[in-house]
Order: C-alpha cells, then structure tokens, then sequence
C-alpha cells in the first residue's frame, strides 16, 4: 500500500477538495480569485494534483504539464490574509478527514508549507 492508499485514496482527497472549495465558493476574500463559472474546474485541478502529489494517478500532468505552482499563481495577488484564509478552510477540510493522525499531519505539513511557498505579496501591502 502506498501513501496515498493508506490515506484513503480517491475518496479521501475527493471529500477534501470538496469540503474546501464548498467554503472557498462562499468567502468573500478567496471567491472573487476564482474563475466565475469554473469552480468545478478549479476543484478538479487541485483534486488531480494532490492526487499525483500523494502517490496517486499522474492525472494532473497529462492533462496540465508540470505543475509549476509558483508560476500558475502569479497572476492572482498572494499575501499573508490570502493565504490564512486559504488555510483555514483547508484546516476545516482536514480536519474532518478520517485518517491515522501520523498521515494527516503529514498532509497538513505539507500544505502548510505549500500554502507559504505561494504567497506572493510582501508583507504589509
Ligand atoms: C496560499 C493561498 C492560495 C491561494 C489564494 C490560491 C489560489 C488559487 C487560484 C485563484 C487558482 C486558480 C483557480 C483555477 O484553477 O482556475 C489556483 C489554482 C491552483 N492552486 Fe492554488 N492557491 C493557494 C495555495 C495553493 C496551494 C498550497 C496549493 C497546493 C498544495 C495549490 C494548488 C493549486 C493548483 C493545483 C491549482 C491549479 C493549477 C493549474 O493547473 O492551473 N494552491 N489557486
């Protein structure tokens, strides 16, 4: 069993980005970030990519190409509160994840980290 089946595999990350972006879809700072139509999409791609990230299905590369996160982020405008807020419901979805401690610490590490390596905007602007 790899990682990603000891997490849970597809329904685990499935409930996560769900749980997420139903709270995303209604936050005033994080919604008008997002494409107008397309929360789907947005959902989808961040499925796929924490899929591949966990030793899941290599989904995300064959349809989008290396994931250069940095880069796709750039266009929208990343500071500390972005990121808190980002952090907040992805804590919400975590949390009510079922999983071995050990593993959603690890998950939780990672996104914690992620979630700064992106923020874009020095601080006070
Ligand atoms: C720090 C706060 C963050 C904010 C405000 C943010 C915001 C956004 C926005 C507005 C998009 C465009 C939505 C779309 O796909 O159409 C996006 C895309 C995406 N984000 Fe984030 N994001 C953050 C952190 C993260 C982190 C930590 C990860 C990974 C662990 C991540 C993974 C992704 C992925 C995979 C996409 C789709 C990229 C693509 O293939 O185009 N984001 N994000």
């Amino acid at each position: 069993m790899n990682l990603y089946e000891e997490m849970g595999g597809r329904d685990t990350f499935e409930q996560l980005v769900s749980h997420f972006y139903a709270l995303v879809s209604v936050d005033p700072v994080l919604r008008p970030m997002y494409p107008d139509e397309d929360m789907k999409g947005a959902a989808e791609r961040l499925l796929m990519f924490l899929e591949q990230y966990w030793g899941g299905p290599h989904t995300y590369s064959e349809q989008r190409g290396h994931p250069r996160l940095r880069m796709r982020h750039a266009p929208f405008s990343i500071g500390e509160l972005e990121r808190d807020v980002w952090l907040k419901h992805m804590k919400s979805a975590v949390d009510e994840l079922e999983m071995k401690p050990e593993l959603k610490e690890q998950l939780w590490d990672y996104l914690l980290m992620a979630a700064n390596s992106m923020v874009n905007q020095p601080r006070g602007f």
